[in-house]
């Protein structure tokens, strides 16, 4: 076991480079087993969701070389068995990509039920319909998915829910597909954008994505033979964008794509901080305490669920009341608890969480419920006085790349320490 220990107040300041979006790695990895060829995927986070995305991928029969740790070449040539290891499979969520993956390539799969973070419930029956409307059968059982189809045929899906996963998922079993899907109610997020670009630089034809509507053209084929490189990842962005709030710091923050941060920019700029844009950096400051601003998550280009516990720090430091609405998940408040150990006040009920200001926090012992809410315990360990230790680190490795590193590099007096 490890954990975090963090003494506080620091003032983030300097550079930092943002990492390949492990939410793209994470559907990019599956992907490639549409592939009937070798691709090189650079700009991966070097995170366990990614490692263990690979591991699951070897086993299956993929070939894969480490030509640097951010940089892999995967040989898909030859699948050898649809059935993916189980106890891999439940480690996260993503796992679920396996299905639409493996439909295209082998019409059949068996896969663990997906597991990651608990942010409430996280039903799946959004991909199932599609796969049912593009002509496979799926069956769930004891902890178990499983699919078949002889044949799938392309369809036209409207989403009941705009679902990342479901949108990607489908995207996926559609791309070899007879004839045309139509996905209407898509997701639009910069990772759904990212898998369709890496569809077709591979051989598909997606076109629309980053739209309500993706149409996918089947095509009999994906080559591979080329280089894609990873998204920047919008949520590690907008994480040091707003440590650099919460802490009174002032940070640039190099390799992201500042039109993706678009809603995270406008409640900074709202909560007094300033941001300047420079289209592949953004440089954020902030020299006071941040006044209130209430946020409602939603979906793409809506203000990220993703970033939700984050800017709950900030808001538990601002001047003022702010109410946050967290309209995707059921339960992503329980980060609130540990903040108020910190010193916030924070009332949390349903979706709804009040948050009256406090001018500081203090350093806790305090634990990570999921991997963004560890992401905002660290930026509150940073801003608060005295130190913080910071526990059940697995959540917080799933997803960002050298955290402590990183944080280090800008002044945070952190240090992993084994306990
Ligand atoms: C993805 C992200 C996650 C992020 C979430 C929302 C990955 C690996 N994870 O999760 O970090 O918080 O998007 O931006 O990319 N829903 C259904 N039925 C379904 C699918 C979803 O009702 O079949 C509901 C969910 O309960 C939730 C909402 O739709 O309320 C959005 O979920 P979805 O976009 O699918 O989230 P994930 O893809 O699981």
């Amino acid at each position: 076991m490890e954990k975090l220990v963090i003494k506080g107040p620091t003032p983030l300041k300097g550079e930092i480079k943002i990492n390949g979006a492990k939410n793209a790695a994470v559907a990019i990895l599956p992907a490639t087993l549409l592939i009937d060829g070798i691709c090189t995927l650079d700009n991966l986070p070097h995170i366990s969701d990614v490692m263990i995305s690979c591991e699951i991928l070897e086993k299956l029969g993929a070939k894969i070389t480490w030509n640097t740790k951010n940089c892999i070449t995967i040989d898909t040539r030859h699948i050898d068995t649809t059935q993916t290891p189980l106890d891999l499979t439940s480690k996260f969520r993503a796992s679920y990509y396996m299905i639409g993956s493996m439909l295209g390539r082998k019409g059949e799969i068996e896969v663990g039920m997906p597991g990651g973070c608990q942010l409430g419930a996280r039903p799946i029956d959004q991909h199932i319909k599609g796969f049912e409307m593009l002509g496979a059968t799926v069956s769930v059982g004891n902890g178990v998915i499983y699919a078949k189809a002889d044949s799938l045929v392309g369809n036209s899906i409207y989403m009941d829910i705009v679902s990342v996963g479901a949108t990607i998922n489908i995207m996926l079993a559609a791309v070899l597909a007879k004839g045309t899907t139509t996905i209407d109610n898509a997701a639009k997020e910069p990772h759904v954008v990212d898998v369709a670009n890496f569809l077709n630089a591979m051989g598909a034809d997606i076109r629309g994505a980053g739209t309500d509507i993706i149409k996918i053209n089947g095509v009999d084929r994906l080559n591979g033979n080329s280089t894609y490189s990873v998204v920047p990842d919008q949520i590690e962005a907008g994480t040091f964008m707003l440590a650099a709030v919460a802490t009174k710091g002032d940070l640039l923050i190099k390799n992201c794509i500042t039109k993706h941060l678009d809603s995270i920019t406008a409640k900074i700029v709202e909560v007094g901080g300033i941001v300047e844009d420079f289209g592949d950096s953004l440089h954020v400051y902030c020299n006071h305490r941040p006044s209130k601003a209430n946020i409602k998550t939603l979906p793409y280009p809506g203000f990220p669920t993703d970033l939700q516990p984050q800017m709950g720090v900030v808001l538990a430091l601002a001047d003022g009341t702010s109410i946050i609405n967290e309209s995707i998940w059921e339960s992503r408040f329980q980060y609130t608890q540990e903040l108020n150990k910190m010193g916030a006040q924070i009332t949390a009920q349903g979706k709804t969480a009040i948050f009256e200001g406090v001018e500081t926090l203090s350093g806790s012992p305090v634990c990570s419920t999921d991997l963004r809410a560890g992401a905002a315990l660290i930026i509150a360990g940073t801003a608060a006085n005295g130190v913080t230790e910071v526990h059940n680190l697995e959540h917080i490795d799933r997803g960002y790349e050298d955290i402590e590193e990183k944080f280090r590099s800008i002044g945070a007096q952190i240090n992993r320490i084994k306990t």
